[in-house]
C-alpha cells in the first residue's frame, strides 16, 4: 500500500498491525502505535482488528496469506502456529536483523524457531491460572480433589455463587491448552520425547474422565463452559458468579477494578495443581502467548520488523504488564522493580510458571492435530464417546496425520508435549 505523503512529498510507509483487543488491550496498542508513530515520521501505522477467539483468528490469517495479501503487514500469531506459517513461507525469517534472542525465555524462542530460523519474537507469555475468590476459599487448593471439593462446600451454602468451576470448553485452541494441564497434573502428555503420540494412554484418559466429572459426577463445572471461551469465563468470575476460574493473566485488570468488577480485592491467583491420586502428576500450565511476525507478502518488512522490535523491547512489554497484566517474555523484566503490582502474583512465581509450562507440541501441523483433539475431547465432554474411546481414536487420527505429511523424524526432535 502507498501513498503520498503531501508534506514530504515522497511515498509513505504504511503497515497495518493485526491484534486482539481483549480488555484494555486495544486501548494499549492504539498508545503505543502512535508513539511509535511520533518517532518514526516516515511510518503510519494502521490498527487492523482481528477475533479473539484463537482458531477463527487463525482461519482469518489463512485465508488472507493462502491469498498472497500482504496486510496485515505484522501478524500476531499465537505461540503454536509459528512453524505452520513459517513451514508454508508466509512469515518472514528475523535472524538477519539480529534480534536478541538469548534476551527472551528459551521455551518461547524454541516455540518461533522453525529448521533452525527465527520467525517470531515473544510479545507476551500466557500461563493458565487458578483463579479463585479468596472470601469463599481462604486457602488454595493443593490437588485436583481439593479444588473440587473445595467447590463444593462453597456451592452447598446459601447465597454461594451459581458455579464451582469455570473454564474453556467450546470447540476451539483454549480446551487444548486446558486439557495440557489436566494431562499435566494426571502425568500424561500429547506427545513424548520420542515424538511418540500418548495421548491415549491411562493417565490422559484419567484427566479426561476428571474433566467430565466435574461437569456430570460432582456438578461443579456448569455445562455452559462447553461451550464458553476466555471471556465468557471472565464475565461468570467477574461477576461473582463462580468459586474458582481457569485463564490467563489477562483478566486480572479488570477484575481489581471495582467499577466494573464484583471482585476486585476478592480473588486470588495459583497454579493449577496436580491431582494428588497420580504419583507422576504435576502442576503445570499450558504456555501460551503471543508473538509478532512479519507477513512475508508486505512490501515494508524493514519498517515491520522495527515496529516489532519497538513492541517487544522492555519499555513496552513493562507498559503493557503494568495496563493489561500480561508476562513479559524477558525474564530480566522479572527483575524489575516496576514490574512488581502489575501482575497478580510473586515476580519469582510468574518467572517459575513460565519456565516450567508445558508447551505445545511445536510442528507445522499443529493445527489439524489440535482440531483432530478438539473434536475427540469435546465429544468425551458432551457425553457422545467415553474418554478412552474419543482419545484412542483421537491417538488413530494423529499418528496417520503425522504419517500422511512425513512429520514422523521432524517431530521426534521437536515434540516436547
Ligand atoms: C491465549 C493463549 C494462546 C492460546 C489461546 C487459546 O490466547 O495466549 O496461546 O492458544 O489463548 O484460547
Amino acid at each position: 500500500m502507498l501513498g503520498c505523503s503531501p508534506a514530504h512529498g515522497r511515498h509513505e510507509t504504511v503497515l497495518t498491525f493485526s491484534g486482539s483487543a481483549l480488555g484494555a488491550e486495544g486501548t494499549l496498542v492504539a498508545k503505543q502505535l502512535k508513539r511509535f508513530m511520533q518517532l518514526n515520521p516516515g511510518i503510519r501505522v494502521e490498527l487492523q482488528r482481528t477475533p479473539d477467539d484463537a482458531s477463527q483468528r487463525h482461519q482469518l490469517y489463512v485465508q488472507w496469506l493462502n491469498a498472497r495479501v500482504g496486510n496485515p503487514s505484522i501478524l500476531q500469531l499465537d505461540v503454536v502456529w509459528t512453524p505452520e506459517f513459517a513451514a508454508a513461507g508466509w512469515v518472514l525469517p528475523l535472524d538477519r536483523y539480529g534480534p536478541g534472542k538469548s534476551e527472551f525465555f528459551p521455551a518461547t524462542i524454541t516455540a518461533n524457531t522453525w529448521a533452525g530460523k527465527l520467525y517470531a519474537l515473544p510479545w507476551f507469555a500466557d500461563v493458565g491460572l487458578l483463579y479463585r475468590r479468596t472470601d469463599l476459599v481462604p486457602r488454595e487448593p493443593r490437588t485436583l480433589e481439593e479444588l473440587v471439593s473445595d467447590a463444593q462446600s462453597v456451592m452447598s451454602r446459601r447465597g454461594a455463587p451459581r458455579y464451582g468451576i469455570v473454564s474453556q470448553g467450546a470447540r476451539y485452541e483454549g480446551l487444548i491448552t486446558g486439557f495440557v494441564e489436566y494431562l499435566g497434573a494426571f502425568g500424561g502428555r500429547i506427545i513424548d520425547d520420542r515424538g511418540e503420540v500418548v495421548v491415549n494412554r491411562p493417565e490422559a484418559v484419567r484427566a479426561l474422565e476428571f474433566m467430565r466429572d466435574e461437569l456430570y459426577r460432582w456438578h461443579v463445572a456448569p455445562l455452559d463452559v462447553l461451550t464458553w471461551h476466555e471471556e465468557e469465563a471472565r464475565f461468570a468470575f467477574q461477576n461473582g458468579n463462580a468459586v474458582f476460574m481457569r485463564n490467563w493473566p489477562y483478566p486480572v485488570a479488570a477484575m481489581s477494578d471495582t467499577a466494573q468488577s464484583k471482585v476486585a480485592g476478592k480473588f486470588a491467583v495459583s497454579p493449577m495443581p496436580a491431582s494428588g491420586t497420580a504419583p507422576a502428576g504435576h502442576s503445570t500450565a499450558a504456555l501460551g502467548g503471543a508473538q509478532l511476525a512479519i507477513n512475508a507478502y508486505t512490501e515494508f518488512p524493514d519498517a515491520a520488523y522495527k515496529l516489532i522490535a519497538y513492541l517487544t523491547a522492555p519499555e513496552q512489554m513493562l507498559e503493557r504488564a503494568q495496563a493489561v497484566g500480561q508476562y513479559p517474555t524477558r525474564p530480566a523484566l522479572y527483575g524489575d522493580a516496576r514490574l512488581k503490582g502489575a501482575i497478580a502474583i510473586p515476580l519469582d512465581n510468574a518467572r517459575r510458571a513460565i519456565e516450567s509450562a508445558t508447551p505445545r507440541p511445536v510442528t507445522p501441523i499443529y493445527t489439524e492435530l489440535s482440531e483432530i483433539l478438539q473434536i475427540e475431547l469435546h465429544r468425551a465432554l458432551v457425553r457422545q464417546a467415553e474418554p478412552r474411546e474419543a482419545l484412542d481414536a483421537a491417538a488413530a487420527k494423529i499418528n496417520a496425520l503425522i504419517e500422511r505429511t512425513g512429520m514422523r523424524k521432524l517431530m521426534e526432535s521437536a515434540s516436547r508435549t
